[in-house]
Parts: structure tokens; C-alpha cells; sequence
């Protein structure tokens, strides 16, 4: 992501702490509907940058990503927020596919002019392809758990399956490291690297929740 200037970040940060302090609010004082959802969001995204988790960046990537996406009205708790997380993420990495297959088309720059290049686009297409079907299984497994009997996925199943997909960013960002296209498949694989955070996070809050229950 382009870097934001130190006011920007500062305007966004005041945004995000008006956003969350009238969610909280709304929360105490019973809210309505949407109010609650809205709360679930800001909470979960406040709690995941705090101890133990402590994502690196402030919590309006989180509450941005998940605000934007419709689904999150509907949302009744962390498992759901992780599973609309997973899926963003599924589809930038099925995008990011699409994008690959573009910059290696027939008698492109890249493909004629760039063997180095096109070869490291080649891996790190198998990587976002992986992603894809990782992305699925793992969402089967965050879904499955605690509904599946003794046979259903352990607590550890859920973080590692998505680690995994953070594995496939690191490893295309290193093999384009140092060729022509290395910043533009940084910025995108920045972006992937912080929906997987956020994803992965979401799921241990939802377990440490689920923890502290029993
Ligand atoms: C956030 O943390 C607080 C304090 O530990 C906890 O009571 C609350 O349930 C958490 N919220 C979510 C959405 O996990
Ligand atoms: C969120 O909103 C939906 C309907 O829009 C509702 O069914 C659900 O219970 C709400 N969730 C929370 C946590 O308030």
C-alpha cells in the first residue's frame, strides 16, 4: 500500500477513535441492529491490536476491510468476522492470479523481454493459486470447529491453516526480490500479508473467547 503521510495517517487514526469510542457507546446503551454489528467490528479490531495479539498496524485496516463488506451486518461473532476475513483475502489472492496471468500474456514485455522476471511471476502464480485452495480448506476448517464432534478440527488447525497462506506471500515476494516487477508485487503482497494477519488474529480472539467460556 502507498505509504501514508504522517497528517493522513493522523486523520484516519482520529476517524478510527471517534468510530470505535460511538460504537462503544452505541454498545453500552443497547444500540440498535446495526449499531451492535458495527460495535462487533470496531471491538474485535480494537482487541486484535492490543495484548496478547498486537497487530503491528493501528486498527483501521481491520475495521476498513470488514465495514466494507456487507456481510459484516450479519456478523454474530469473532468466527464470522475470521470467515468474511478468509474470504476477502480468497478472492484478492484469486485476483492476484488473474493479474499474473496478465502480465505473462503471449508476446507481452515481461514474457518476450523478461525470462527473469516471468519465471519468478511463474511461482509466485502457483502461490496465489495455492492460496485459493488453501483459503477454501481453511474456511471449511474455521466453520467446522466446535460442530463437528470429536472428529472436528482442533483449536491449533484453524491459526496454522491460514499461517499457511502468509508462507505462499513470503515465498513470491521472495522470488521476485530482485527483479523488475519486485515493487509492483510488494504492494500487492502487502496487502494479502495484512488481510491473512487480520484473519489469522480474528480467529485467535475467536478462540481465546471461546476459551474464556468454557
Ligand atoms: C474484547 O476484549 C474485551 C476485554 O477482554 C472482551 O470483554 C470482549 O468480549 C472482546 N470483544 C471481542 C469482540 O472479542
Ligand atoms: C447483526 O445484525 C443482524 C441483522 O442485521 C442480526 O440478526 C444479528 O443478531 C446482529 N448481530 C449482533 C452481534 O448484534
Amino acid at each position: 500500500m502507498a505509504a501514508t503521510t504522517p497528517m493522513a495517517s493522523m486523520a484516519i487514526s482520529t476517524v478510527v477513535v471517534m468510530l470505535l469510542s460511538s460504537a462503544m457507546a452505541a454498545h453500552a446503551s443497547g444500540g440498535g441492529e446495526k449499531a451492535d454489528n458495527t460495535s462487533l467490528v470496531m471491538e474485535a479490531c480494537k482487541n486484535i491490536s492490543g495484548e496478547p495479539f498486537k497487530v503491528g498496524f493501528l486498527p483501521e485496516f481491520c475495521a476498513s476491510t470488514l465495514l466494507s463488506d456487507h456481510r459484516s451486518a450479519e456478523a454474530k461473532d469473532c468466527r464470522d468476522l475470521a470467515l468474511i476475513t478468509a474470504d476477502i483475502l480468497k478472492v484478492h489472492a484469486a485476483a492476484m492470479v488473474g493479474k499474473v496471468d496478465n502480465m505473462l500474456r503471449e508476446g507481452g514485455r515481461i514474457a518476450t523481454k523478461d525470462k527473469i522476471a516471468a519465471r519468478a511471476l511463474r511461482l509466485c502464480r502457483a502461490d496465489y493459486g495455492g492460496m485459493v485452495n488453501t483459503l477454501q480448506i481453511c474456511y471449511n476448517i474455521i466453520q467446522d470447529f466446535g460442530r463437528k464432534g470429536k472428529h472436528g478440527p482442533t483449536p491449533s488447525e484453524l491459526p496454522e491453516c491460514v499461517e499457511k497462506t502468509t508462507n505462499s506471500i513470503k515465498d513470491c515476494t521472495h522470488e521476485v526480490c530482485s527483479t523488475s516487477v519486485a515493487g509492483t508485487m510488494a504492494m500487492a503482497n502487502e496487502i494479502l500479508e495484512k488481510l491473512a494477519i487480520v484473519s489469522k488474529a480474528l480467529i485467535n480472539l475467536f478462540l481465546a473467547d471461546k476459551k474464556d467460556r468454557n
